[in-house]
């Protein structure tokens, strides 16, 4: 009898996760080794993960951190801080956290 609701509930888990567009892949989690390479704490790039997965996704998908240069995620999140409402420690962490992703 139970087996019966797996596959329906399945489907509702698969096409909730998608229409939402959220891949938690996509957005490395930082270790230690990203942390001695950007020379910061590894708490702030954590920090900076969280608050670019709470606050920059409601208007359109997140990028992928390695998308882009150190540079230009300087530029655009400062140019969107005022749209996320974001305080500017929280700026300063999402920008040390997409500025880290490094090939291992
Ligand atoms: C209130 C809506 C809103 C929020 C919140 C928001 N953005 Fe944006 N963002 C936009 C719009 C609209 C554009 C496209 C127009 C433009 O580039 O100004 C954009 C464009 C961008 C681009 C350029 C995309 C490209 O393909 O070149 C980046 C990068 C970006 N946003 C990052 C962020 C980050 C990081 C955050 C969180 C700190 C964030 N956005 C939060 C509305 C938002």
């Amino acid at each position: 009898m139970m087996k019966n609701y797996i596959l329906p509930s399945l489907l509702v888990f698969v096409f909730v996760m998608s229409s939402c567009g959220f891949d938690a892949t996509k957005y490395y989690t930082p270790a230690l080794v990203n942390a001695e390479k950007a020379n910061v704490a590894l708490e702030q790039l954590v920090a900076g993960r969280t608050a670019y997965i709470e606050n920059c996704k409601d208007c359109h998908r997140l990028f992928k951190p390695s998308k882009n240069t150190a540079e230009k995620w300087n530029k655009e999140v400062n140019r969107m801080q005022e749209r996320a409402k974001i305080s500017n420690e929280q700026k300063a962490n999402i920008i040390s956290y997409l500025s880290s992703e490094i090939s291992q």
